[in-house]
C-alpha cells in the first residue's frame, strides 16, 4: 500500500485506535472513507463523534493527495475533470455510443432487464475489455466479479478473450471472483475489498446480481423496509468504493413484473427507489427478436434513447458487425 494512505497519517489515530480499526478490517485511509463514520463507529466501538472526526481527517488527507475532489469547486473545474474521466468500452460501438464512450469510473452503472437479456454476458465482456490497452477502449486494469447467482463462467471469459485476440490465460489471471452466499456475505465482501483492489489494480467491480439475495431473503410486505435499508447500505458502499478507488462499478438487477401498470412497460427493476437513486446510470435491456435493445434510462446527462446489439459466442456485439460478417462469408462463397 502507498505509505501516504497508512492510518498513521491521520492525526488522532494512535496505535490503539489503529489496532481497533485493523481488527475491523479497516487498514487504510481509503477503507475509512468507504465505510463512513457510522459504520466505523459500529464496528470499532469508537463513539460517533470520534469516528466522524477521523473520517473527516481521512477525507482531507485524500483531498491533499489530490485523490479526491475538494468540497467547493467551480463548474469549470468539474467540467475539466469530467473531460478526463476514464471509460471502459463495452466492445460494441452501439452501447458505447449510448454511454458516451463506455462505462464510467467513479460511478455505478445499473444494468437491468428480464432473464436472458444479456446482463451477465455484458459483465463477462467487460472483464475482458477493461484489460485492453487504453487506445483500444480499456483501462489496462483487472476486474473483480462478485457472483451472487453462481453464473460466472471462466469458459466464457476464455472464449471472449480469444475472440478479441488476447491471451486468455492472462485475462483469467486478472479477474478475481468472489462468490457471495447471502446478503450479509455480500456486504462483508464489499467491506473487505480495499486490499484486493490495491493488490490487483482493479478498475472494474461487478456485482451480478446486486439484489438477488435481498429479494430472496426478505419476503413479504412486512420485510420491505428492512430490505430497502440493507440494500441502501450495500449500494452506498458500492458507490463509495467506486468513487474512492476510481473504478467503474456495475450492478445488475432483475425485472419485476408489476401488474398494476396499465400504460407503458409493465416491468420494473427490483429494489425500487434504492437501487435507482444510488445508481449513476441505468441501462434497461430487452429482447427484440434475436437481438437485444439497450435503453439509457434516467441519466443525469445522456439522452433517453435506445440502441440494438446482440449476444454472441464472442461476447456482446454490434448487429451491423454481424451482418457485415455474414455478408462477407456470403461473398466468399
Ligand atoms: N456461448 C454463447 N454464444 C451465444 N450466445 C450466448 C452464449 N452464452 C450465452 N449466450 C446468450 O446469452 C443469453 C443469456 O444471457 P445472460 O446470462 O447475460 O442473461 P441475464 O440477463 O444475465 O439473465 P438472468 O437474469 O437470468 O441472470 C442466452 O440466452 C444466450 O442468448
Ligand atoms: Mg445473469
Amino acid at each position: 500500500m502507498n505509505e501516504d494512505l497508512e492510518l498513521d497519517n491521520i492525526e488522532g489515530v494512535g496505535p490503539v485506535t489503529k489496532q481497533k480499526l485493523g481488527e475491523a478490517g479497516i487498514h487504510s485511509i481509503m477503507d475509512l472513507l468507504v465505510r463512513g463514520p457510522m459504520s466505523v463507529s459500529d464496528v470499532t466501538g469508537l463513539d460517533v463523534d470520534r469516528a466522524t472526526s477521523i473520517c473527516n481527517k481521512a477525507r482531507t488527507k485524500l483531498v491533499e493527495l489530490g485523490q479526491l475532489q475538494k468540497d467547493f469547486v467551480t463548474a469549470t473545474e468539474i467540467y475539466k475533470k469530467r473531460q478526463s474521466i476514464e471509460r471502459i468500452s463495452t466492445g460494441t460501438t452501439s452501447i458505447d455510443d449510448l454511454l458516451d464512450g463506455g462505462i464510467e469510473t467513479q460511478a455505478i452503472t445499473e444494468i437491468y432487464g428480464e432473464y436472458g437479456t444479456g446482463k451477465t454476458q455484458i459483465c463477462h465482456t467487460l472483464c475482458v475489455m477493461v484489460q485492453s490497452p487504453k487506445d483500444k477502449g480499456g483501462l489496462e486494469g483487472g476486474a473483480i466479479y462478485v457472483d451472487t447467482e453462481g453464473t460466472f463462467r471462466p469458459e466464457r471469459l476464455h472464449r471472449i478473450a480469444e475472440a478479441k485476440g488476447f491471451d486468455p490465460d492472462e485475462i483469467l489471471e486478472n479477474v478475481v471472483v468472489a462468490k457471495a452466499y447471502n446478503s450479509a456475505h455480500q456486504e462483508l465482501i464489499m467491506e473487505d475489498l480495499g486490499r484486493i483492489i490495491d493488490k490487483t489494480g482493479a478498475k472494474l467491480l461487478i456485482v451480478d446480481s446486486a439484489v438477488a439475495h435481498y429479494r430472496a431473503e426478505f419476503l413479504g410486505r412486512g420485510t420491505l423496509a428492512g430490505r430497502q435499508q440493507r440494500l441502501n447500505k450495500f449500494m452506498h458502499l458500492l458507490l463509495r468504493t467506486a468513487e474512492t478507488y476510481n473504478l467503474a462499478a456495475i450492478a445488475t438487477n432483475q425485472i419485476q413484473a408489476s401488474p398494476d401498470t396499465y400504460f407503458g412497460d409493465p416491468s420494473r427493476p427490483t429494489g425500487g427507489h434504492v437501487v435507482a437513486h444510488t445508481s449513476t446510470y441505468r441501462i434497461y435491456l430487452k429482447r427484440s427478436g434475436k437481438n437485444r435493445i439497450a435503453r439509457m434510462v434516467d441519466s443525469p446527462y445522456h439522452a433517453e434513447r435506445e440502441v440494438v446489439f446482440r449476444l454472441a459466442d464472442t461476447g456482446v456485439e454490434d448487429v451491423e458487425e454481424t451482418s457485415k460478417k455474414s455478408k462477407s462469408s456470403i461473398d466468399k462463397t
